[in-house]
């Protein structure tokens, strides 16, 4: 038996969590070449399209099926530095960061490093990811040869700096728009790739250049906005002295037309009342970080702010590395649980981070957060074939705790939304026996 999991709604807005959830707990998938034809119960399947088991090409007994899933903010130059030791976000930019991303103005490197990127990130499960390059174009030519040789649906840019930062760094205003022009003619819309204007953040951008960021946006529409809000408080303090007419941080991007239904905006930890409008109102999402606000002490985000009712704000969830400390989404929902444990001290946030939320977040949330929700984070017919496969029993312990919650015989959903709940605070890529990209088995 293979179980299939998918969401059609976020869990946390159903009365009735069944409502949001397709399960078929002895399930079967049946892809026609890249995408997916259809999922359901095995049996009914079987019956229906008179399908001879033999020709089942795969089985994953006493495995779950999910949608692939989907990191909306991380650097692939910085998994080279996870873990460099004992600074908050603006000295640990300096002094680990800015030396680290020079090195990716070499090709060879920048291409060794983007292989080695892209796999990892299919040896924990991911699929889709939005992510920063270099200033350099080398580096963004690198990690979209890698993508596109799995046809693999990425969105990454260039980053645009042209201040605050080492001279070997820096573009200007001119040149970053003319090296992000031939990077989106290149590669943005080819196969599955997809391309992101991205100014650093706001401190590393003149006036001038994200001028032209509003140029590029405005001569391609489906293009994505990617950048850094209120992630640290000396950070938020520099924005306000640099852009002192700025009636927000957010405010700096909004007045250059960057706050878009396309645009994602990384931690965003620190925001003011007007801030959360705007981005409601603009339809534009936040890429919500846990293990890099944890390690470089950031603060704690507001997750269920972002989803107030009335105002709600589209979310993902990001690993950030390298200031966020793995590429495993499952490890990255760990650390996301305990910080809305640590939030639910004040009087409006009593809820905490359910399983069922978690994965919905980093599956169809973060599809809906990307504007791709009709291509990605389902596995109903039509949608890119796009999943993993996952163990819930990768070691002894593991072993022994899903095994005391099968003993307890609850109903199939109650029993599926306890193992989640304990992979999802003690897994990490262990659990992903495989994952399939496009159709083809990438791990
Ligand atoms: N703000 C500007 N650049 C960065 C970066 O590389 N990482 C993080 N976490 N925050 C940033
Ligand atoms: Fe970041």
């Amino acid at each position: 038996k293979t179980s299939i999991l998918y969401f059609e709604k976020d869990p946390s807005k159903c009365e009735n969590k069944k409502n949001s959830i397709k399960f078929y707990k002895n399930g079967l998938l049946i892809i026609e070449e890249t995408k997916i034809f259809a999922s359901g119960d095995y049996e009914e399947l079987i019956s229906l399209y008179n399908i001879d088991k033999k020709d089942i090409s795969l089985e994953y007994e006493d495995n779950l099926i999910m949608p692939g899933f989907i990191d909306t903010h991380l650097h692939y130059a910085q998994t080279e530095m996870i873990g460099s030791f004992g600074e908050q976000l603006l000295p640990w930019l300096e002094k680990y960061t800015f030396p680290t991303e020079m090195k990716y103005k070499d090709p060879i490197y920048a291409k060794e490093m983007a292989n080695f990127f892209i796999k990892e990130l299919f040896k924990n499960g991911t699929t889709t990811a939005a992510v920063f390059t270099t200033v350099h174009k080398e580096s963004t030519n690198a990690i979209f040869e890698v993508a596109n040789k799995y046809k693999m649906r990425l969105i990454a840019g260039k980053v645009m700096m042209d201040r605050n930062a080492p001279k070997e760094l820096l573009d200007d205003a001119k040149s970053s728009y003319e090296d992000s022009l031939e990077l989106i003619e290149k590669w943005h819309e080819k196969d599955r790739l997809l391309y992101a204007i991205t100014p650093r953040f706001a401190p590393t951008s003149t006036k001038e250049q994200l001028e032209l960021a509003r140029k590029l946006k405005e001569k391609y529409p489906t293009t994505y906005i990617q950048t850094h809000l209120s992630e640290n408080l000396n950070e938020i303090q520099w924005v306000k002295s640099l852009f002192s007419n700025a009636k927000s941080y957010l405010d700096v991007y909004d007045s250059f037309g960057l706050v878009t239904n396309r645009a994602i905006f990384g931690h965003a930890i620190y925001l003011e009342e007007q801030e959360y409008k705007t981005l409601h109102e603009k339809g534009a999402s936040v890429s919500l970080c846990p293990t890099s606000n944890l390690f470089l002490g950031s603060g704690l985000f507001k997750i269920k702010k972002l989803k107030d009712e009335n105002c709600e704000v589209k979310i993902g969830f990001g690993s950030d590395v390298g200031a966020g400390t793995t590429l495993n989404m499952i490890k990255t929902l760990n650390e996301a649980y305990k910080i809305v444990s640590l939030e639910q001290n004040s009087a409006q946030n009593r809820e905490a981070l359910s399983a069922f939320e978690g994965f919905y977040q980093i599956t169809l949330g973060a599809s809906i957060s990307l504007d791709l929700e009709d291509k990605i984070g389902k596995l109903a017919s039509n949608y890119e074939a796009d999943f993993v496969v996952i163990d819930f029993k990768a070691d002894e312990i593991q072993n022994l705790r899903m095994q005391k919650i099968e003993e307890q015989n609850k109903d199939d959903l109650a029993e599926l939304e306890e193992k989640l709940f304990a992979l999802m605070i003690m897994g990490d890529d262990r659990n992903i026996k495989a994952t399939f990209v496009n159709g083809k088995k990438v791990y």
